[in-house]
Formats: structure tokens, C-alpha cells, sequence
């Protein structure tokens, strides 16, 4: 089983930038916990982060035949990106968003997630372990899809 984290723009800066909204933690430190969380469950994981569009879309695309889901933080892009809401929607890959603040209690323009409507889940609002919880939803979600596979070929 493998997944891929994708990181929008300005979450490299995380542990520096607005810490009374996102907290201390470096974006590699969330990194190497949901690493060792992986090797616990035998996951196969990758990290990507990127502050341009066009490369968090080929990112996605990558996806295709290579993961079994994606978990995506796509920050600022998450309000605006047309091309990354269709580029999730293309893969058709499980998908999990994350936010480490409460979007919904923030300003108004962050209330709105364009691509959270074609993500199986969303997780706001709980910090760095929202993505803790993001790899045990994909779990759940990635092992469900594979016993209605594993049921579809005995029936046929
Ligand atoms: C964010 C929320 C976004 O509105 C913001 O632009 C970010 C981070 C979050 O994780 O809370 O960069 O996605």
C-alpha cells in the first residue's frame, strides 16, 4: 500500500510563519511522524511539497497507477485551484484534505474549499495531528476498497 502526502504553498514555512495559527511544528517534523507511523502499518508513504500549482497538479497526476491515496494539505490553493480540484477528480484515487486550522472559523474567503468537494474526507481544525488522523482514515478507506475488490472477483 502506498500513499502520497502533498503540501501546498507556504507549508515549508510551517514553525515560522503565523505560529498562533499553525503551531511550532516544522512541516518535517509532521513528516517524520506519519514516516514512522507508515513503517508501523507497512505503508509505503512519500512527501511532496510545492508552492506552484502547476506542480502540485503533475504531482497528482503521478499518482495514477503508483498510490493507493492521497493525502493533500493544498493551503491557499484549496479556495482558489480549479486545476487541483480537477486534477484530484481526474486520478479518482482516495483522497483525504487536511487543514491544521479551522477553516470554517477563519475568514470568510477560507470557509469555501474547492477541493475538499471532490475529497473522500476533510480533517480541520486539530493541528499536525490532523494528519495522524488522515493516515488511519486512509487506512480504513484503502483496505474497504480493497475487500469490495477482493468480494467483485469472487462474484465474477
Ligand atoms: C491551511 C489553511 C489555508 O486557508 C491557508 O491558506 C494555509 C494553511 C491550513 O492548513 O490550515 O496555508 O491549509
Amino acid at each position: 500500500m502506498k500513499i502520497v502526502v502533498i503540501q501546498g504553498p507556504n507549508l515549508n514555512m510551517l514553525g515560522v510563519r503565523e505560529q498562533h495559527i499553525y503551531g511550532p511544528m516544522k512541516l518535517e517534523d509532521i513528516h517524520e511522524q506519519m514516516k514512522h507511523f507508515a513503517e508501523q502499518n507497512s505503508v509505503e508513504i512519500e512527501f511532496f511539497q510545492s508552492n506552484l500549482e502547476g506542480e502540485i497538479v503533475d504531482r497528482i497526476q503521478e499518482c495514477l497507477g503508483d498510490a493507493d491515496g492521497i493525502i493533500i494539505n493544498p493551503a491557499a490553493y484549496s479556495h482558489t485551484s480549479i486545476a487541483i480540484r480537477d486534477a484530484i477528480a481526474a486520478v479518482e484515487l482516495p483522497t483525504i484534505e487536511v487543514h491544521l486550522s479551522n477553516i470554517h472559523a477563519r475568514e470568510e474567503f477560507r470557509k469555501h474549499s474547492l477541493t475538499a468537494e471532490v475529497c473522500a474526507g476533510v480533517i480541520a481544525g486539530v493541528g499536525p495531528f490532523g494528519y495522524h488522523l488522515a493516515m488511519i482514515g486512509m487506512l480504513q478507506i484503502i483496505n474497504e476498497i480493497k475487500a469490495m475488490q477482493e468480494a467483485q472477483s469472487q462474484d465474477s
